[in-house]
């Protein structure tokens, strides 16, 4: 899934030599539908710039479609102290391009793995890769994640991660067990407006936040089958499982906010969802109504909610869609003792300094950007914004990949934020089984929780 609805092309795509030219190439890659015109070479710090890190960082990529690849691209673009030694994919063109990435940029050739399925545990027992970054279909990402963990590497993943409770908990066990890092790739909680909010909520302005809304409407019909109307994933996600199946573009933030896994945690979920109708009308459109794809059963609805319950008393509601005919949505509210931000609305603070009187109606978030902008975004969000990939949301996420290797410390989204994050989509599908009844969500911290600073040693991200 797309965070954004870019149209990234795919491993085909050849950079020119200069460095220059292959950062535009990236922009243009992973930007399209932003209008981005160019960009230039980021200035997130290196561990060359920084002096943390003297020998270079080995990440060995697994997967090098649009995503992979433009991880790929970042990881060059935007550190210096990183390299790609060994690459897997099943198409060996896709390899292939991602490896001419790497020696234009580096230098150097990496391995590349791509015979079948299971050839990646073989670049996961490499001695020259560090970390096993991971962009495969949704249903690999779990199990390899364990793979590289088991291999003795650090591991990073994208959305929506794990898909199973076992996955989960085996995730968890191999981190542990091999003291290893694991970091979940989501994005959004790196926008420059969620992490403005994660800022206010630090500094206390909304008071106790208490109440939490997240979306992720986007559609991607066109993607759920290729142009001969074979099904894609993305296609078979819809078609075979139901329930928040791609929720942390909604539920991240949310989690930051209301402290989940800092003191608080998911504790149960019910969800509730329409009859499927989009994902079909769509299909007949495209290629014709007796066409093959016109009769698949999709059996997730159009319209997925899912309220969840935190042992503090608190609330979130994830809204999800793949089908909705309407533009890319992603809204947000978060509800605190002291006031209140709902992105479709603005800001509202009724405590604190307004405490003597509420401020008269919404107020747009820009005017508190001078007094709240996240430290990432003030220190350089244009840079991040040219270089793209959702509007500079994946530079930062990757920044962050990359500083929990270079500085060997948990990174801020975490194992325990990734199982956590990934059971509301087994446990929303257990609730629409039952009826939408409220379903119990497994607690991965085993009690931690309670101790809101027993994960004090994470990367700070202020
Ligand atoms: N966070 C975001 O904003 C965002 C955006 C886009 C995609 N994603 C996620 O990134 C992942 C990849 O997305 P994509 O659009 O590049 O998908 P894609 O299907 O175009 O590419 C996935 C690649 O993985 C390879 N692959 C599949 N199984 C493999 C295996 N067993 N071993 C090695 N390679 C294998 C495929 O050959 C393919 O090249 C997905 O999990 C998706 O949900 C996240």
């Amino acid at each position: 899934m797309q965070g954004d609805g870019t149209n990234v092309q795919n491993g085909s795509e050849r950079p020119t030599v200069d460095r220059r030219t292959f950062l535009e190439a990236g922009a243009s890659a992973m930007g399209a539908g932003w209008g981005l015109a160019g960009i230039a070479p980021g200035t997130a710090a290196s561990g060359a710039e920084s002096g943390l890190s003297q020998s270079p960082i080995r990440v060995g990529v697994v997967g090098v479609g649009p995503r992979g690849q433009w991880h790929v691209r970042n990881l060059l673009a935007n550190h210096s102290d990183v390299t790609v030694t060994a690459i897997a994919d099943l198409h060996a063109d896709r390899a292939a391009a991602a490896a001419d990435l790497v020696r234009k940029a580096r230098g150097t050739d990496p391995a590349t793995y791509t015979h079948g399925e299971f050839d990646y545990r073989n670049l996961c027992e490499r001695d020259d890769v560090d970390a096993v970054l991971i962009a495969t279909p949704v249903y690999w990402l779990g199990r390899m994640t364990v793979d590289a963990l088991r291999a003795g590497k650090h591991a990073a993943h994208e959305v929506a991660g794990a898909q199973t409770e076992e996955e989960c908990w085996q995730m968890v066990d191999e981190k542990e067990k091999s003291g290893k890092r694991v970091m979940f790739l989501e994005n959004c909680c790196y926008g420059q407006e969620t992490m403005m909010i994660t800022n206010m909520v630090e500094q206390g302005v909304f008071g106790e936040p208490y109440y939490a809304e997240g979306s992720y409407l986007h559609d991607c019909r066109p993607q759920f089958f290729d142009s001969s109307g074979k099904i894609t994933w993305r296609g078979e996600l819809w078609r075979d499982t139901y329930g928040s199946a791609y929720p942390q573009h909604g539920l991240g933030s949310n989690c930051k906010w209301l402290k989940i896994n800092d003191g608080d945690r998911l504790e149960s979920c019910q969800t509730m969802m329409t009859r499927p109708r989009e994902a079909r009308l769509h299909a007949a459109a495209r290629f014709g109504e007796s066409s093959g794809p016109a009769q698949v059963e999709f059996r997730t609805g159009d319209f997925v909610t899912s309220l969840i319950q935190t042992a503090q008393g608190r609330m979130i509601r994830i809204d999800y869609s793949l089908t909705c005919t309407r533009p890319y949505s992603r809204y947000y509210l978060l509800q605190g003792t002291q006031g209140c931000w709902d992105s479709r609305s603005g800001v509202f603070l009724g405590g604190g300094e307004h405490a003597s009187g509420g401020q008269d109606g919404w107020q747009p978030l820009e005017s508190y950007r001078d007094r709240y902008e996240h430290a990432y975004w003030r220190r350089d969000g244009e840079v991040a914004a040219r270089f793209g990939g959702h509007g500079g949301i994946d530079y930062y996420c990757i920044y962050d990949f990359a500083r929990m290797l270079r500085e060997d410390k948990e990174p801020w989204i975490d194992v325990y934020d990734a199982a956590a994050w990934s059971a509301i989509i087994f446990c929303s599908k257990l609730s629409l089984d039952r009826g939408g009844a409220r379903v119990d969500m497994p607690d991965f911290t085993r009690g931690r929780w309670k101790d809101a600073s027993w994960r004090k040693g994470r990367i700070p991200i202020g």
